[in-house]
């Protein structure tokens, strides 16, 4: 795994942003994964300014999202699909056709849903990159504590903490979804990429585990140290806890001399 330690949440953001706009230019029809959550929302901000100031082009790119809640209404504001659309796609040069995110609406069985969704990664050729965030549990994707490390795309009930964790973006008076459709980590690993982002101290936490941890299911995140191409982007106060720090900086600057295809 490549650590990139940035100095603050403004750098991480423009750093995710330029690796993926790198790869979008290196393949214009690149296969991306992407994820919601409060981290990407600087990333999705700087992606709009490069389409608007650079001609970053979307018109190829096909997208999958990691997850979405299940349950709530088709428009609620804050579907994963409806914050997409709010934060990324309305700004951007790409049509519904392009877009995938699964199907989280009310109905009795969800095992289609999942299926088709894993068909659809399989049928668009496997994604090239994937962008995941990590919640405090070591969540990526919602693949929470437990989750099989082959699993594959499937409802998953989320811990009280991720629930509470999301509920500032919900009305007061609403509870927030208890579950989600989501990748499995063995959808996850078979990305040919992935961009690990944490910001902020509250994951510090879960990054040291993730990535100098054992390999856990207790900590889904560790299952990226099994993957041949990780890159773990995080700020300052996401990297507190890490032991190897001087490490990562002194490797990230070797490997800039040594292999920079690596760097994107
Ligand atoms: C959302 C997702 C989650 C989030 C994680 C961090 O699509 O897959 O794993 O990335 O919960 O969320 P934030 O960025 O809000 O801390």
């Amino acid at each position: 795994m490549l650590v990139f330690i940035t100095v603050d949440y403004a750098e991480l953001s423009r750093e995710a942003a330029r690796i993926i706009a790198n790869a979008m230019r290196k393949k214009p029809d690149l296969r991306l994964g992407l994820a919601t959550g409060d981290t990407q929302l600087g990333v999705y901000r700087e992606l709009v300014r490069m389409h608007r100031e650079d001609h970053l082009d979307f018109s190829r790119v096909v997208t999958f999202n990691l997850d979405e809640y299940i349950g709530l209404p088709a428009g609620h504001p804050q579907s994963f699909r409806s914050v997409m659309q709010r934060n990324l796609f309305d700004h951007v040069n790409i049509t519904a056709s392009q877009i995938h995110i699964p199907d989280g609406s009310p109905r009795d069985n969800f095992d289609e849903v999942c299926r088709g969704y894993e068909e659809e990664i399989r049928h668009a050729g496997g994604i090239d990159l994937q962008v995941v965030g990590i919640g405090k549990d070591g969540h990526i994707g919602f693949n929470e504590p437990s989750s099989s490390l082959a699993s594959r795309t499937r409802p998953k009930t989320l811990m009280q903490q991720t629930i509470n964790d999301n509920r500032h973006n919900f009305p007061s008076k609403e509870e927030p979804p208890a579950a989600a459709i989501t990748m499995g980590i063995g959808t996850i690993l078979e990305a040919r990429q992935i961009l690990l982002l944490a910001s902020g101290a509250a994951k510090a936490k879960a990054v040291a585990l993730a990535v100098e941890g054992p390999i856990t299911a207790s900590v889904s995140a560790s299952a990226l140290q099994m993957h041949r191409d990780v890159t773990a982007l995080v700020d300052r106060d996401a990297a507190a806890d890490l032991q190897h720090k001087d490490y990562y900086r002194k490797s990230l600057e070797m490997t800039r001399k040594l292999t920079p295809n690596r760097l994107w």
